[in-house]
């Protein structure tokens, strides 16, 4: 059985959307999937899979000792396909106890299925790391724009640091040196991790071996979402670099997709957009991602990567195959009639004022991050390595 967790750092960069969408492809492609809803108070994937009437899901199992597992684990619509809403009206699953993790991950480690996707809530809290770790090739959604490309860092620094504190026993020479060092909580957030372990190392060097060989498997799985150009793909390779330089880990590419106006349309009809337009560029390139899973060995332990570097290229080839069928399906438009130019130039204008407006946004908060450098706020030496 395949975990496939969904995490972000970032919140609204397309993990749900991505979570349901692949779901759905996946159990077309014959195999048998759970989905599970575990952004805890922020459930949604009930609403874009079109499920009425949740009533019991994550959160009743977790607070309710007499709620069974198998009790919340529901079919859908869609053949091969069941699954676990979240509940988000429970209050305080947010802090979910380690107890409670611990019986969930046991159950779903323990589903009968072919793949689980996990769809995770934002950001890179110890409990959602705690998750996106079941698997050793989680998904990390991002969107080209800096905050989201700093969010999926940290995403990834995260993880790495929680495998770290997971691998070190209580009590050990490491733990106790970890734990002197994060005394200063302002000091560890800035610190450059391989350093971090190579002092652990000096002092317990078994522990760290163990952390070494555990580390060496993980190789997140990055997808860039909500892409407007070809050039905005380019952005996944400054994430790529920080993450080798950085944390001395690989990321694969599994995949770009578009922004597409389609989308509120298919959220309006309560369908998923591979259901609702199957052959529309979103859906393709939600396909595309599946066919890469697919391809890729369910064994957790296994080794037999897509090269990185193919990886990469491919993904921009992605971006300029889809940003070619795109203008394609335009110029169709325009050619039968469908779209006329005064409607191309009236979207033209809109966006135009649209992009008017973000460009104002932008220089408001530049101003704000010169004002609070100049009032002495350290925003630390490398790009991606403070907070
Ligand atoms: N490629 C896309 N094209 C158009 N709209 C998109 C695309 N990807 C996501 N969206 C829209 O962006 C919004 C956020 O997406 P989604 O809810 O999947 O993000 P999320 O990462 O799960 O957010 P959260 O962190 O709040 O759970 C939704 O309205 C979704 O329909
Ligand atoms: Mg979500």
């Amino acid at each position: 059985m395949q975990i496939i967790p969904i995490a972000s750092g970032k919140g609204g960069v397309g993990k749900s959307l991505l979570a349901a969408n692949l779901a759905i492809v996946l159990a077309r492609a014959g195999r048998r999937v759970v989905l599970a809803d575990l952004d805890f108070g922020g459930a949604n994937l009930h609403l874009i899979l079109g499920v009425r009437g949740v009533t019991v899901g994550v959160g009743a199992f977790v607070t309710n000792p007499q709620i069974e597992f198998a009790s919340i684990v529901r079919d859908t619509d869609y053949e091969n396909l069941r699954f676990i809403p979240g509940d988000g009206e429970i209050p305080g699953i947010a802090n979910l106890g380690s107890g409670q993790k611990r019986k969930l991950q046991r159950r779903l480690r323990g589903l009968d299925a072919d793949i689980v996707v996990l769809d995770l809530g934002a950001g890179t809290s110890f409990n959602v790391m705690d998750f996106f770790l079941l698997s050793r090739r989680g998904i990390v959604v991002t969107t080209p724009t800096p905050t989201a490309l700093v969010n999926a860092y940290l995403c990834v620094k995260n993880a790495l640091y929680r495998l770290l504190t997971t691998t070190i026993k209580r009590g050990s020479a490491a733990d106790k040196l970890l734990k002197e060092m994060t005394r200063d909580t302002e000091r560890i957030q800035r610190i450059y991790l391989p350093d971090l372990v190579a002092r652990l190392e000096a002092a317990d060097p078994d522990t760290i071996a163990r952390y070494r060989e555990a580390s060496a498997t993980l190789r997140p799985r990055l997808v860039l979402n909500m892409l407007d150009d070809p050039k905005d793909a380019e952005r996944a390779t400054r994430l790529r670099r920080s993450c080798s330089s950085y944390l001395g880990l690989d990321l694969e590419h599994l995949g770009i997709i578009y922004r597409d106006e389609l989308q509120d349309v298919s959220l309006g009809s309560h369908l998923p957009i591979v259901v609702y337009k199957p052959d529309a560029v979103l859906s393709q390139a939600i396909e595309r991602i599946a066919d890469k899973i697919l391809e890729t060995p369910a064994d957790e332990d296994s080794r037999e990567w897509m090269d990185v570097e193919t990886s990469f290229a491919t993904a921009s080839a992605e971006a300029e195959s889809d940003f070619q069928i795109k203008s394609d399906y335009v110029n169709e438009l325009l050619r039968t009639g469908a779209l006329s130019h005064g409607d191309l130039l009236e979207t033209v204008k809109s966006q135009q004022i649209e992009i008017n407006q973000l460009r104002r946004q932008n220089d408001l908060l530049k101003a704000k991050i010169v004002k609070a450098a100049r009032m002495g706020y350290d925003v630390g030496s490398g790009p991606w390595r403070s907070r």
